[in-house]
């Protein structure tokens, strides 16, 4: 079954009683037992609710996946897999990252012990370089944030295989919907579900697959152990907002290829960062491992000045994180999204004072443009 068609059957079949089409909303912290000794198969919701399991089987289908799990954040997902690793252990990660994971790892986890190498996982000889005796694992995204850089996951994964490391895909910015890192050899995918999973700027949550059975039990453990779960409401948001999946992504696509080729032709923006385009260096790496580019779009203006004109200016597009909703969003990762990056880094990475990332949302693509040449050339 096409994933599109798959997504929008997510929660339908969850009420058998009364044939619900969505899934209920069960609010509640608790369940009777029928008996001592007896469970309806949930007990406490922290351990398991009916919402969201229909979103976490939902997601486990669409991902090729054993098992799924929500939770509170994207963070919190993430957070959660760093359990599977002790004291002494090592992890190569992506070093184009999300800033909050790099925050996460080396002033929370660093602190107990973990230690991550920042290497450039488009680039799968250096992920091989990096590999020390104590590697557990390697962490990529799968296209990075912000600057949209393509991992060869099927090469690193092969190269996890032979090292016996774990490969844990953050796939926020393509959804199953485009890659199924699991398919192409992950281990783990997980996935800022607040970003194009949920779809619409309106919940934060964060969701995780998982391939082997036993792997996944461990993954449960740790999630009732700590108990940073998602919500029922949320739980309901990010089902709702799946059913969705395949027309916004195709609708953000199309915007997203528009708009990066606008932006390309204006004389007072310097450089474009778009997988689609096919001046991109991992053009045709992704095209061969992803049904699609995705709708997120960094790029350089000429000046920094332009850069407070077109935050300020802008009226459909948003000034606001966070991406992947319906609604258009502009950000300036060098001081929102990325200033948890060491300065040293973001500067030989790129990140940078001339350079804004815009989420395409599903407007019409005329309005887009018209809104972004008004705010570039006022
Ligand atoms: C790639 C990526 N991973 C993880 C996260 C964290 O997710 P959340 O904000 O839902 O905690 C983000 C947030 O922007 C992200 O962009």
């Amino acid at each position: 079954m096409n994933i599109a068609t798959e997504a929008v059957q997510i929660g339908l079949e969850w009420d058998t009683r009364t044939g619900a089409v969505t899934v209920p909303i069960y609010q509640t912290a608790t369940f009777r037992h029928p008996g001592l000794g007896q469970s309806t198969g949930y007990d406490y919701s922290r351990s398991g609710n009916p919402t969201r399991q229909a979103l976490e089987s939902g997601i486990a289908r669409l991902d090729g996946a054993a098992r799924g799990f929500a939770y509170s954040s994207g963070m919190a997902a993430i957070a959660n897999l760093l359990l599977l690793f002790k004291s002494g252990d090592h992890l190569i990660v992506t070093e184009d990252l999300y800033g909050g994971t790099c925050r996460l790892f080396d002033k929370v986890f660093g602190q107990f012990g973990l230690s991550f190498s920042y290497v450039d996982t488009s680039d799968t000889i250096a992920v091989a370089a990096a590999i020390q005796p104590s590697t557990k694992a390697v962490f990529v995204e799968t296209l990075t944030n912000p600057l949209l850089k393509f991992a060869d996951l099927p090469a690193i994964a092969a190269l996890c295989k032979s090292n016996n490391l774990l490969l844990i895909a953050d796939n926020t910015f393509l959804t199953p919907y485009l890659l199924r890192p699991l398919d192409l050899g992950a281990d783990i995918a997980v996935y800022s579900a607040t970003k194009y999973l949920a779809g619409h700027n309106d919940t934060v949550a964060g969701v995780v697959t998982v391939k082997d059975p036993q792997l996944a039990e461990t993954v449960y453990f740790h999630q009732n152990s700590v108990g940073a779960v998602l919500g029922p409401q949320d739980a309901w948001l990010t089902t709702r907002g799946i059913k969705t999946l395949g027309i916004r992504m195709d609708r953000q696509q199309e915007n997203a290829v528009r708009i990066a080729r606008w932006l390309a032709a204006h004389p007072r923006i310097t450089r474009v960062y778009y997988p689609g385009l096919a001046n991109h260096p991992d053009h045709a790496l992704m095209k061969r491992d992803s049904r699609g580019f995705g709708a997120m779009i960094a790029f350089e203006v000429d000046k920094h000045e332009l850069v407070e004109q077109i935050l300020l200016k802008t009226k459909l597009i948003s000034f606001a994180e966070s991406l992947g909703g319906v609604e258009s969003l502009i950000t300036f990762p060098e001081v929102q999204t990325h200033a948890d990056i060491p300065p040293d880094l973001r500067a030989r990475l790129g990140i940078n004072d001339v350079l804004l990332r815009l989420s395409v949302g599903i407007e019409d693509c005329d309005d887009l443009i018209e809104d972004l040449r008004q705010a570039i050339e006022p």
